[in-house]
């Protein structure tokens, strides 16, 4: 534990220079990577042997050459559902500065990030497009294990609609369309977000049968779907501004609507959970919060719906099923 960002370190610099798809299919020597990457050749070599320790590359000492194991594959930004994007994300030098400064948070409960962003998290994407990009991309990998997760556990066959509120560049969606043929769906997002959104939908072909549509979930949502999704979302917030997404929400739905609420739902003290860990990011980075079921279901209450149901999946996130009360 106490060494352990250190190896954290590595494999995002491993990613921010590309060093596992520079290797690719084809093994090479660490003077080969230093001169595609860029960087120094004895320094990268020891860094090499350390990630070869790991497990992450392999040496064949006959030839001097380092390729990539079965876990080295995962790092390629390449391979769909790695975690390349992840690792670009949480390698960003602003990520680092604000888990440095995990202190402040603990003493204020504001998210350290803004110190080091000058805003918030989400204002500050709509003018960094590169930042923007980065993590985007990595929610949209993310996607690419979580979203066939969420499809088993959820059982859409009597899902004629759905309205994915927050929904990013629309992949939990299109996973979800791909699978059930006879729904449609709308994707809502912010504007900056909504552009992209709709070229990846259209690149799956499913532009005609999902809309993208522009707004702020603090205002508005779209009405009249039978299903709603907040994937990612409520996390993000606090209580007072997730509350107020869960009523603009309740507000949109019919009697008979549904909303899902993909998120890990937090077992409790005393128990070694992935949720915990994650729970620290959101004080640090966005100044949100992961919740217990408890913890759902007076939100949910609160925002006149009832917890109905949880449906657990094979990945962290769990599918939280609300109706109206
Ligand atoms: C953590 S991401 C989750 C994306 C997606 N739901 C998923 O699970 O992959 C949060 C999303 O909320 C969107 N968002 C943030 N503030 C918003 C607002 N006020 N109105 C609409 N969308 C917003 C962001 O653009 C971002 O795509």
């Amino acid at each position: 534990m106490v060494y352990g960002f250190w190896v954290s370190r590595c494999l995002q610099i491993m990613a921010e220079l590309g060093i596992a798809d520079i290797i690719g299919d084809v093994p090479k020597t660490a003077e080969e990577l230093a001169e595609a990457s860029g960087t120094h050749a004895p320094s990268l070599r020891r860094m090499l042997r350390l990630l070869s320790g790991l497990g992450v590359l392999v040496k064949d000492e006959s030839n001097q050459r380092w390729g990539l194991t079965e876990m080295g594959e995962m790092l390629r930004e390449d391979n769909p559902g790695s975690v390349y994007g992840s690792l670009r994300a949480h390698g960003l030098l602003l990520s680092w500065q604000a888990w440095g400064d995990l202190a402040n948070s603990l003493k204020t409960g504001q998210p350290s990030l803004e110190k080091f962003m000058g805003t918030s998290f989400f204002d500050y994407m709509r003018t960094h497009a590169d930042v923007a990009a980065i993590f985007n991309n990595s929610m949209a990998a993310y996607q690419t294990l979580n979203a066939p997760a969420v499809v088993n556990a959820y059982d859409f066959s009597r899902t004629r609609s759905i309205c994915d509120v927050g929904g990013g560049t629309g992949m939990l969606l299109a996973h979800i369309l791909q699978a059930n043929p006879g729904v449609r769906g709308a994707v809502f997002e912010m504007p900056h977000v909504a552009i992209e959104t709709r070229q990846r939908l259209a690149e799956q072909s499913l532009a005609e049968r999902c809309e993208v549509l522009e707004g702020d979930f603090f205002v508005r949502i779209p009405e009249g779907y039978d299903t709603y999704i907040l994937s990612q979302i409520l996390h993000d917030w606090d209580d007072e501004r997730s509350l107020r997404i869960l009523q603009n929400i309740r507000a949109s739905m019919r009697p008979d609507s549904r909303l899902l609420i993909v998120e890990t739902v937090l077992p409790g003290d005393n128990v070694n959970h992935f949720g915990n860990l994650y729970d620290m990011a959101m004080l640090v980075v966005v100044g949100g919060r992961e919740r217990t079921h408890a913890e759902y279901a007076e939100l949910l209450e609160k925002a006149g719906m009832k917890l109905a149901n949880v449906h657990p999946t094979t990945m962290p996130p769990s599918v939280v099923e609300a109706v109206v009360a």
